[in-house]
């Protein structure tokens, strides 16, 4: 089968077209066809070798979480999964699962999900990993009817699915990106755009419930004097440091820190289908390219400046 490897830890130069062997369902696995696979920045963070302890030095490796495509055989009698079911998800790339940059993957079923039949799958693939991470954050932000949000980095990946997220859950959002997404920004109703390349993005006096920092620009200590009491602040860092900022900031009485990490729980899964399906939300697709252009999505995503999700077509199903 066609997949998209890498046959070391690096650059852009590392990624390559391969023919490699179709994977088999083993040991209660999933086999799938890919038809569409959603890039994240862990995809070219994992490229580059940042998780090598738990990726490991076995190449060549297959890169890509997220996906939605078909169930084409199942492993173990137990299976909730049938052959020719539609179905979305995340390869554990984390776990040295193979990726879903291949026209097929054998995955274990856990973070496997039968797609809705109000859902796309492009739409399935595009939120995954991104909507998932956002929906961790937010479910610790408490209740946010009518609370005053300030999402940062509002137009990427995280970032416009927890503004659609919470606009739906009738928060009142004020968002930041760029001054190429203003216009983006401004079409999921938020009340307010802050372009961080023009203007400050935390100004004296202006007071916010929850500050989201899906960019992972900011840190605890920059955005107290913003934060209302109570307030909190949420951010998708990734680091020693902000895991043990927001361990001591459960310390405090009023101003908290926490982390919007994926999880992947089955109840993380179910209210992202109510939302999509109930709320109407939906992923911004900025670019779909075609599989034997992987490198250049890889390209398009690690310039910055994308809004929204870029997706692959893996396999033409019309
Ligand atoms: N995607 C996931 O599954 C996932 C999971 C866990 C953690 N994370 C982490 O979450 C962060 C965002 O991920 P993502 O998928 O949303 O990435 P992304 O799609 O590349 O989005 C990054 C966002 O950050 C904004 N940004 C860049 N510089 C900024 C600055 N100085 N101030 C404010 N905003 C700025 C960008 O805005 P402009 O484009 O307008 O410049 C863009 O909206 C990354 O650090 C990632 O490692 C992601």
């Amino acid at each position: 089968m066609k997949a998209w490897v890498i046959t070391n830890y690096g650059g852009p130069e590392v990624l390559e077209p391969m023919e490699i062997e179709r994977p088999q369902p083993e040991g209660g696995k999933v086999l799938i066809e890919v038809h569409y696979a959603a890039l994240n920045p862990y995809d070219y963070k994992l490229r580059n070798g940042v998780a090598k302890m738990m990726t490991g030095n076995k190449f060549p490796k297959v890169l890509g979480g997220d996906f939605a495509g078909k169930v084409v055989a199942v492993n173990g009698e137990e299976s909730n999964f049938v052959p020719g079911q539609i179905v979305y998800g995340f390869a554990n790339v984390f776990m040295k699962e193979q990726g879903c940059l291949a026209e097929y993957t054998s995955i274990s079923p856990k973070y496997v999900r039968p797609l809705p039949p109000e859902i796309t799958e492009i739409d399935a693939c595009a939120v995954t990993s991104a909507g998932l991470t956002a929906l961790s954050g937010i479910s610790r932000c408490g209740k946010l009817s009518g609370k005053t949000v300030l999402v940062n980095g509002a137009t990427g990946g995280v970032g416009h699915l927890a503004t659609k997220f919470m606009i739906a859950k009738d928060a009142d959002v004020a968002a930041v990106c760029s001054t190429a997404n203003i216009e983006i920004a401004r079409s999921m109703g938020v009340s307010r755009v802050i372009d961080y390349r023009k203007e400050a993005v935390l100004k004296p006096g202006e007071m916010y419930d929850v500050i989201f920092d899906a960019a992972a620009k900011l840190t605890f200590s920059q955005t107290k004097a913003n934060l209302n009491t109570p307030g909190i602040y949420c951010s998708t860092e990734e680091s020693i440091k902000a895991f043990f900022a927001s361990m001591l900031s459960m310390f405090g009485k009023t101003k908290k820190m926490c982390l919007s990490s994926f999880r992947g729980t089955a109840e993380d899964f179910d209210e992202m289908e109510n939302l999509m399906i109930s709320e109407g939300v939906k992923p911004i697709i900025s670019q779909t390219f075609s599989f034997s252009d992987v490198d250049k999505a890889f390209q398009m995503l690690e310039a910055g400046g994308v809004n929204g999700k870029i997706v692959i077509q893996v396999k033409d199903t019309n």
